[in-house]
C-alpha cells in the first residue's frame, strides 16, 4: 500500500515545518503549500536534511484557485494540515483586512477546493487567542470561544465557525461521507527540532518573549522590556503555557491517527497544563545558556491577560496525546537554534 498524502498548508514556517519532519519520519508523503509570505524555502531543504527524505513543494497562495487545484486534481491527498495564515497579534490590529482576506478567506478558497475533491479531512492551527479573557485561568475546550480581542483572534474563531458549519451541514444532510474536523488550539509554542536546524526565524523585532529573550541572550538585542510586573501571579509578570513545537505537532500526528473516528467537529487543546512566568523563564535562559539576559520591567502590554493554561486532558483522553518535553527541554533546543542559527535562514 502506498503512504497516505498529506497536504500542509504553511509547511516552511515554523510549526509547519516542524510537522512535515515528523510527518515524513513516520512514513507519510508530504505536500507544502506555501507562499513563502513568512518563510524561506531553506526550512524545507533543512526538514529534507534532517529526515533523508523528500517532500513535495508547491509555491503558492492558498487563495489561489488554479494552484490548489492543480494540487488536488494531482495528488490524492488523504487529510490537510492547514497552518497557512497570518499571525501578529499587532499587526492584525493596524491591518484588520489583510489578515481577515488571508486567514479567512484563505480558508473558504481552500476547503471549496476540497469539498470539490472529496477531501473532507481537516486539522486546523487554531489558538488559545479564541476564548478571549474567561473569568478563569485553566480554559477546557467548552469555554464560549467568542471573546478574541484583535482582529487575529477573530480570524481564528471566524475559521473554527466555518469548519465547524461544514460538518453540521454533512451531518444534516446525513453525507456519505461528511467532513471530519479537528481544531487545535495551540497555548505558546516554543522551542525547536534536537537537531537544532530548524526553528523560529521571525521578521524583524520578535513580538512574541522567547525569540526575543533568545535574541538578547545572542547578542543581537540588547534588553528585553517585561510587559507588567503588577499582575496578580506568582511574581507579578504574564504566566502562559509554553509547549515545544516538537510536542506540539506531535498532537497533530495523534489527531490525523484518531480524524477518521471524529464525528462532526472537535475542538482540543494542545498545551501542558502548566504556566510559566516571564521571569522564571528569563531564568531557566540564564541557567541553560550561562548567558546574563538584561531586562527592564515596563507598563503593561495591551491586550496581554494575567495568566492562562491548558487543561489538555480532553487530548489526553482522546487522543492519547500529552507533552513529554519541560522548560528546560524548550530552553535547550531554542538555544542550540538560536546559538548555531543566529540570523535564522539567511
Ligand atoms: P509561520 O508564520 O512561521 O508559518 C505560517 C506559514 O504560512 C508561513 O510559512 C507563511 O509563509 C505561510 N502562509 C501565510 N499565508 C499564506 C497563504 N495565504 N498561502 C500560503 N501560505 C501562507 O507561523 P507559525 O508559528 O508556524 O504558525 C502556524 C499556524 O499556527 C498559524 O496559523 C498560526 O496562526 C497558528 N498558531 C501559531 C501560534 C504561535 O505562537 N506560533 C499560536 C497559536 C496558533
Ligand atoms: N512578554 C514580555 N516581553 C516581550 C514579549 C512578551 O514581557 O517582549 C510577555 C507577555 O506580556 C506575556 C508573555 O511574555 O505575559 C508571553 O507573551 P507572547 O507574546 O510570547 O505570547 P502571548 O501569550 O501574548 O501570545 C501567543 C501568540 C498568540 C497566540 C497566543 C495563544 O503570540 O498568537 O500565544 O495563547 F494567540
Amino acid at each position: 500500500m502506498s503512504a497516505e498524502k498529506i497536504l500542509v498548508t504553511g509547511g516552511a514556517g515554523y510549526i509547519g515545518s516542524h510537522a512535515c519532519v515528523e510527518l515524513l519520519q513516520v512514513g507519510y508523503d508530504v505536500i507544502v503549500v506555501d507562499n513563502l509570505s513568512n518563510s524561506k524555502p531553506e526550512s524545507l531543504a533543512r526538514v529534507e536534511k534532517i529526515t533523508g527524505k523528500a517532500l513535495h513543494f508547491v509555491e503558492a497562495d492558498i487563495r489561489d484557485k488554479q494552484a490548489l487545484n492543480d494540487i488536488f486534481s494531482t495528488h490524492d491527498i488523504y487529510a490537510v494540515l492547514h497552518f497557512a495564515g497570518l499571525k501578529a497579534v499587532g499587526e492584525s490590529c493596524a491591518q484588520p483586512i489583510r489578515y481577515y482576506e488571508n486567514n479567512v478567506y484563505g480558508t473558504l478558497v481552500l476547503t471549496e477546493m476540497m469539498q470539490q475533491y472529496g477531501v473532507k479531512r481537516i486539522i486546523f492551527s487554531s489558538s488559545a487567542t479564541v476564548y478571549g479573557e474567561p473569568d478563569t485561568v485553566k480554559y477546557t475546550e467548552d469555554l464560549p470561544v467568542y471573546g478574541a480581542t484583535n482582529p487575529y483572534g477573530k480570524s481564528k474563531a471566524m475559521v473554527e465557525d466555518i469548519l465547524k458549519d461544514l460538518a453540521t451541514a454533512d451531518k444534516l444532510s446525513n453525507a456519505s461521507d461528511p467532513w471530519k474536523v479537528i481544531l487545535l488550539r495551540y497555548f505558546n509554542p516554543i522551542g525547536a527540532h534536537l537537531s537544532g536546524l530548524i526553528g523560529e526565524d521571525p521578521n524583524g523585532i520578535p513580538n512574541n518573549l522567547v525569540p526575543y529573550v533568545s535574541q538578547v541572550a545572542v547578542g543581537k538585542l540588547e534588553q528585553l522590556s517585561v510587559f507588567g510586573g503588577d499582575y496578580p501571579t506568582i511574581d507579578g509578570t504574564g504566566v502562559r503555557d509554553y509547549i515545544h513545537v516538537v510536542d506540539l505537532v506531535k498532537g497533530h500526528l495523534n489527531a490525523l491517527q484518531a480524524i477518521q473516528n471524529i464525528s462532526g467537529c472537535k475542538a482540543y487543546n494542545l498545551g501542558a497544563g502548566k504556566g510559566y512566568s516571564v521571569l522564571e523563564v528569563i531564568s531557566a535562559f540564564k541557567r541553560i545558556t550561562g548567558k546574563s539576559i538584561n531586562y527592564k520591567i515596563v507598563e503593561r502590554r495591551a491586550g496581554d491577560i494575567a495568566e492562562n493554561y491548558a487543561d489538555p486532558g480532553l487530548a489526553l483522553r482522546e487522543l492519547n496525546w500529552q507533552t513529554e518535553k519541560n522548560l528546560d527541554d524548550m530552553v535547550a533546543d531554542t538555544w542550540r537554534w538560536q546559538s548555531t542559527n543566529p540570523n535564522g535562514y539567511a
